[in-house]
């Protein structure tokens, strides 16, 4: 089978050894430098790796279609959503986030759930999760946050301290950490659960009249989770259950199928909306915005090979086309920056220039040159605008989103946590919860803030009780916390309950 294929150099040199370095004897000898197929194999090795993502380094992906099931574009006017049955590739990444490429699939995380559609006017990219809020709502935390989900800097050991130290003094993250402490916080696989864009995005018709959407994925298959102890023995199993049920699932033609829909919200209703519509820590109720059917997104093909394909992969929330624009939520905002700069970092320069990442309608810059320039380096064509050379690319306004007008005071905005932000967990807790996922809950909440400090237990228990009386006296009496004390310190302003908790 082999018989017409010569094995070579990275240079194309045919091989005539490769169980054989160049030595001086036939059993023990010396190994000589000029080798340079042995020299050439061991540096490669030594360079194999790139450095993995910040965050969610441990992922599995797949290539798939989007369709348009209805057509809204009297909202928007991105090419691809033009009209019902249009379709477009797409490229999924599912991923969890706190930790490292070897870590297990079933871990309690948030799970990554990222979508690059290769429209014709470009790639738009939405980088979401399998939750509808996240735990901050200004960029500037997002580092310190997940430097307490990562290791402690003197163990090198996950640290229920330096989680629950962080989380108690940022109560805005309670919704968060109420859907993370639940069942939802182990899906039961990749195919088994919802993905959502989480923020607030702005789609614009070609009058450019806009509104603010909310995208929701909701898997054909059913939204399945583990409970802890199903997590804890998966991981013991298969570490990597949740990235082979896809891979064989599409290879065996069970392909899986997400029901893709938008909530939309009118600048006007924005004004109106109780809860602030751009802060990432809230959603949108459904009694209030429906979901609104948009497409089908079916993943059918794997990746011919990882490291190509899914560990090159570069998705950016900033990738947006006609139609699509971003909203004034502080957390995406900051995500417009960080995407690209790790990818410079990760990647390297011209990682659009890797196929994962090409656009599929050719990309016409005036960049040039860098590391690992391919594919020509766009050839004898200018490399500077404006030119008055005939047939050169040129900038077009009608891409340009809205204009939207903006009244600021400049300053460093600093929110604190309000009442308004136990609403939405309090809610949930309440309304949407079963006995059972409250049991799991405050099972899976206790079992690990156990490992906290008292004082940190305190403090954390206290933002529960606000939250929902029952939910924090539960975690109380789980942890032995004096509940009277928890009850205190609730109906404290945060400031105080800090100082009295430090
Ligand atoms: C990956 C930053 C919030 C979803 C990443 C990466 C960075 C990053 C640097 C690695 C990118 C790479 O190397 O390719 C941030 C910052 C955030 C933030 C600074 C807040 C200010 C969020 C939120 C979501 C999210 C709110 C979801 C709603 C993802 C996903 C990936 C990712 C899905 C993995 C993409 C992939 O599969 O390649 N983030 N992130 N991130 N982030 Fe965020």
């Amino acid at each position: 089978m082999f018989k017409d294929k010569k094995l070579t150099t990275a240079s194309g040199l045919p091989v005539p050894s490769d169980q054989a370095s160049l030595t001086t004897g036939a059993k023990e000898g010396y190994t000589l430098l000029a080798d340079a197929h042995l020299t050439e194999k061991l540096a490669h090795f030594n360079r194999e790796r790139i450095p993995e993502r910040v965050v969610h380094a441990k992922g599995a992906g797949a290539h798939g279609v989007f369709e348009v099931t209805n057509d809204l574009s009297a909202y928007c006017c991105a090419d691809f959503l033009s009209t019902i049955g249009k379709q477009t590739e797409v490229f999924v990444r599912f991923s969890t986030v706190g930790g490292e490429r070897g870590s297990a699939d079933s871990e309690r995380d948030p799970r990554g759930f990222a979508v690059r559609f290769y429209t014709e006017e470009g790639n738009y990219d939405l980088v979401g999760n399998n939750t509808p809020v996240f735990f901050i709502r200004d960029a500037i935390k997002f580092p310190d946050f997940i430097h307490t989900q990562k290791r402690n800097p003197q163990t090198n050991l996950k640290d229920a301290d330096m989680f629950w130290d962080f989380l108690s003094l940022t109560p805005e993250s309670m919704h968060q950490v109420t859907i993370l402490f639940s069942d939802r916080g182990t899906p039961l696989d990749f195919r088994h659960m919802n993905g959502y864009g989480s923020h607030t995005f702005m789609w614009y018709n070609s009058k450019k009249e806009y509104v603010w959407v909310k995208y929701h994925f909701k898997t054909d298959q059913k939204n399945k989770t583990m409970d802890a102890q199903m997590a804890e023995a998966m991981k013991a199993k298969d570490s990597d259950h949740a990235t082979r049920d896809l891979f064989d699932a599409i290879e065996r033609g069970d392909y899986p199928i997400w029901s893709v829909y938008v909530q939309i919200m009118t600048s006007k209703q924005a004004k109106d909306y109780p809860f602030d519509p751009f802060d990432v820590t809230k959603v949108w109720y459904q009694s209030d915005y429906p979901l609104i059917p948009l497409g089908k997104m079916t993943l059918n093909k794997n990746p011919e090979n990882y490291f190509e394909e899914t560990e090159q992969v570069a998705f950016a929330p900033s990738n947006l086309v006609r139609g699509i624009g971003w909203s004034p939520d502080k957390l995406l905002q900051g995500r417009l920056f960080a995407y690209h700069d790790a990818h410079l970092y990760r990647l390297g320069t011209n990682h659009q220039q890797i196929p994962i990442n090409m656009s599929k309608h050719k990309a016409k810059t005036y960049q040039r040159d860098g590391s690992m320039s391919i594919g020509g380096n766009q050839g004898k064509e200018p490399n500077y605008w404006p030119n008055s050379i005939e047939g050169q690319p040129k900038p077009d306004a009608s891409f340009s989103p809205p204009q939207i007008e903006v009244q600021a005071i400049l300053a460093r905005h600093e929110r604190p946590s309000e009442d308004i932000d136990f609403i939405q967990p309090g809610e949930l807790y309440r309304r949407v919860m079963n006995e059972q996922d409250k049991e799991h809950l405050i099972n899976n909440i206790a079992s690990h803030l156990i490992n906290a400090k008292h004082k940190i237990q305190m403090r954390q228990c206290a933002l529960f009780y606000k939250t929902d009386k029952d939910y924090g006296s539960r975690i109380a009496k789980a942890l032995a916390l004096d509940l009277d004390e928890v009850k205190r310190l609730s109906l404290l302003s945060q400031e105080e309950r800090v100082n009295e908790t430090s």
